[in-house]
């Protein structure tokens, strides 16, 4: 493993969090909680032992299983973390890639220089495709718009492209001119990924592979973990000079800088809240709520453990997950070895989980509406959100082309409902749905519980996302249907 680390927590797919229009937090703020600003509290601690080391952690916002990659090996744990699977056989594993709309998830091999695909659901493994020009894959994520997982190779300073769909086809590599870390897809081609020892920020087309743009960091240094606000177009870069730098990703400009801890390797972003997460070696979580795209506080020190450096934020259920071990203290320095580390303690690695308090979480349905605030900062976003006949005319086309990039990518409706609405056994098909646009509005402002109990988002009224995925559920009913 490397002494550094950033991650994707990516959550799924890694293109993140569209902002609800709707924000929690000053709610949170408005009542404070026990436990600090955010409402975030310890939930549960699981000793987890095992063998292995760690590196990345991802939720999976569908399933809600956590990936924890433990060097050789994957652990799969459910949201309460109960063990439910495993991937075996790795070598230096940095963690796993989802990709839901092909049921494939990616595990990044340091040792191998390859990736292993597994069936999401059985936990099966599928294949290994070993990268031809990587060394040391560490980083990646998947990105939706062009449906490849990117490996961001720690040791030859470029990232791999794999087809997702089939898992053994590799599309090319990018050079980065430096050494990659954590990595983010905006979900329409761009990606975006920290260069470490660079102090930059690079930025490669998807599709044709080319470098677009590289950008200073400055006041950064050592940028780390990374995390989006794909609606806002907003990244959280999190630096070792205890800093998280927030940068525009259309321009590059950092718009802003907030402190953080020391030990930085992951960074979250919770589109629901509008908070922005970055987990530090020295047990802190700084949360940080975008008050509007240009300005943000800190609303909370969430107080970890010693080493629970990198984290996995569920933007479903807004569970963040971190992980650490006790560690005996180095021995001395040998010829031999003449930078020992620490070494875990037997039996000791163990999973924290943290979720907001009760009132204060977002999907409960009854407090939706009286404690959610409109972000006063998005445009549209208090407007009514009630679609009518107006989505059949002028303009549908790029309110349903928006919509089809949050049903693609930002909330995941793909898992379920197929890529094209076609329908998979988790969910019905939207093809030959007979709701009208105002009733699709509403199902999807409140879910039926069988809807909600699997996992279905709700979206709320206020949120701007509402029109363009109504339009485009519509525009599936239309060209499919007819
Ligand atoms: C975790 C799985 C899951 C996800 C993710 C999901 N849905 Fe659903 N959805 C369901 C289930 C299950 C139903 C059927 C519920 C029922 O019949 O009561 C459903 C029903 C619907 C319906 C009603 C269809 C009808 O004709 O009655 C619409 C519309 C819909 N979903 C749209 C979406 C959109 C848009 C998204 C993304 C924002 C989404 N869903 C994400 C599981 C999901």
């Amino acid at each position: 493993m490397h002494k550094v680390r950033g991650q994707s927590v990516v959550v799924y797919a890694g293109t993140l969090a569209l902002a609800l229009g709707v924000s929690l937090a000053n709610f949170a703020k408005a009542s404070p909680q026990g436990s600090g600003g955010s409402g975030y509290q310890l939930a549960k601690k699981v000793t987890l032992g095992g063998m292995g080391g760690w590196d990345y952690l991802n939720a999976d916002p569908v399933s809600h299983r956590v990936y924890i990659s433990r060097g050789n090996h994957v652990m799969v744990v459910d949201a309460d973390g109960n063990v439910v699977g495993d991937i075996p056989n790795l070598m230096g594993t940095h963690g796993a890639a989802l990709a839901p709309e092909f049921n494939h998830g990616f595990t990044s091999n340091g040792g191998s220089n390859s990736v292993t695909m597994f069936d999401l659901k059985t936990l099966a493994v599928l294949g290994d495709t070993k990268l031809p020009d990587a060394v040391g894959p560490d980083g990646y994520v998947y990105d939706p718009a062009s449906k490849r997982v990117f490996t961001f190779n720690g040791r030859s300073n470029n990232a791999t492209a794999v087809e997702a769909k089939g898992g053994d086809a590799i599309a090319g590599s990018v050079p980065l001119g430096g050494k990659p870390e954590a990595a983010q897809a905006d979900g329409a081609g761009h990606v975006f990924v920290n260069i470490e020892d660079k102090d930059q920020l690079l930025e490669f087309d998807s599709g044709t592979l080319k470098v677009m743009n590289t950008w200073p960091l400055a006041p950064c240094t050592q940028p780390s973990g990374m995390a989006s606000d794909v609606s806002h177009k907003r990244l959280f870069i999190g630096c070792h000079n205890n800093l998280m730098v927030i940068v525009d990703f259309t321009t590059g400009k950092v718009v802003t800088t907030e402190p953080i801890g020391t030990g930085i390797d992951a960074d979250g972003f919770d589109p629901g809240t509008g908070f922005a997460f970055a987990s530090c070696g020295d047990g802190t979580i700084t949360v940080v709520h975008e008050d509007t795209p240009d300005k943000y506080t800190v609303v909370d020190t969430i107080k970890t453990q010693q080493g629970a450096r990198t984290m996995a934020f569920d933007t479903s259920n807004h569970n963040i997950y971190t992980v650490t071990a006790d560690m005996t203290p180095a021995p001395a320095p040998t010829p031999e070895n003449p930078r020992p580390r620490p070494v875990i303690v037997p039996n000791t690695f163990t999973l924290l989980i943290y979720s907001m308090s009760p009132h204060a979480s977002v999907g409960g349905a009854e407090n939706r509406g009286a404690s959610a605030t409109v972000r006063a900062s998005t445009p549209g976003a208090a407007g009514n959100a009630s679609v009518g006949a107006s989505s059949n005319s002028e303009g549908t086309g790029s309110l349903a082309t928006q919509g089809k990039a949050l049903y693609e990518s930002t909330y995941m409706c793909v898992g379920c409902h197929g890529m094209n609405g076609e329908g998979t056994d988790l969910a019905p098909d939207l093809v030959g749905t007979r709701l009208s646009a105002d009733e699709i509005a509403k199902f999807l402002e409140k879910p039926s519980a069988d809807a909600s109990d699997k996992g279905m988002p709700d979206i709320p009224a206020t949120s701007p996302d509402l029109k363009p995925l109504v339009a485009y559920v519509l525009s599936v009913k239309r060209t499919l249907a007819q």
